[in-house]
């Protein structure tokens, strides 16, 4: 139980005296409690339950990855600011693991949550298994709630999408989710490990230590052309800069 709030004792009302006249407002603490229920409601992973454009950390040593993040984290902050955005209510983050989508797209949702919209965060793999098991007679009502929840959810935070393995199940789930928000203008904030050639990303790569050159697969490929040019349709995209991962990094 939380404590009771000193300014209102709890009656969510506070005396407002102004130019000699006085009348009842809502106290701050209205909208802080509305704001923690939100958070508590939008299944942030705890790794990332604080992230923060203020706690994203820029590198001191890469001048260049320090410049390409200065500016993804001014694009970030806008979207938020500006948000809903009427021709591109959504963000997708794009880029190699490691590189902080995930810590943005949270950062995003929260500053989203702070303005009172509801959130909601979801493992792209996750929330397939859910949707998977929903189908299942056995199953308890939480799973067949997971795909009316990802649809109808005021802000979707959908990350790591195209992770894993493609089946025509998947690629329908999805492109049916991405749809639906999309003509429903549904914002949808995205991050994925996949390169897309329109926004910029290398797709031929060079083996390491060999003469060879590899093909990556791309998001197009994993969830599907329709969802990838929805995608595209809705959202601001971002891709990060080559950096190494910030989690090998920090871990020297
Ligand atoms: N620039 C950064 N400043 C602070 N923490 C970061 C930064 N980039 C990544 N992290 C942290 O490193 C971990 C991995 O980042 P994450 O956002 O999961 O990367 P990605 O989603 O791109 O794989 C997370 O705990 C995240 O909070
Ligand atoms: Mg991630
Ligand atoms: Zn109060």
């Amino acid at each position: 139980m939380s404590e009771v709030c000193p300014r209102c004792g709890g009656s969510g009302w506070i005396i407002l005296e102004k130019e000699g006249f006085s009348g009842a407002g809502r106290c701050d603490c209205v909208r802080a409690g509305r704001v923690r229920r939100l958070e508590d409601k939008a299944g942030i992973p705890p790794l990332y339950r604080n992230a923060s454009l203020d706690n994203f950390l820029l590198p001191r040593d890469n001048p260049s990855s320090r410049e390409s993040l200065t500016h993804i984290v001014r694009t970030v902050r806008s979207y938020t600011k500006e948000f809903p955005c009427e021709d591109r209510p959504g963000l997708l983050l794009l880029g190699d693991p490691g590189t902080g989508k995930t810590h943005l797209a949270v950062a995003a949702l929260r500053m989203l949550m702070a303005k009172g919209f509801e959130g909601l965060f979801f493992d792209y793999q996750h929330l397939l298994d859910r949707i998977r098991s929903g189908y299942d007679q056995a199953s308890g009502s939480s799973d067949k709630e997971a795909y009316r929840s990802v649809l109808e959810a005021e802000v979707l935070l959908l990350d790591d999408l195209g992770a894993h393995r493609v089946t025509d199940w998947v690629e329908d789930t999805i492109t049916s989710i991405v749809t639906y928000r999309c003509n429903n203008r549904k914002p949808l904030i995205a991050t994925t490990n996949l390169p897309d050639p329109d926004a910029g990303s290398t797709v031929v790569e060079r083996v390491p230590g060999s003469t060879s050159y590899d093909v990556r697969v791309t998001l197009a490929e994993r969830i599907g052309p329709r969802a990838r040019s929805r995608l595209f349709e809705m959202c601001r995209v971002v891709r990060m800069p080559l950096m190494e991962d910030y989690r090998v990094r920090h871990a020297r």
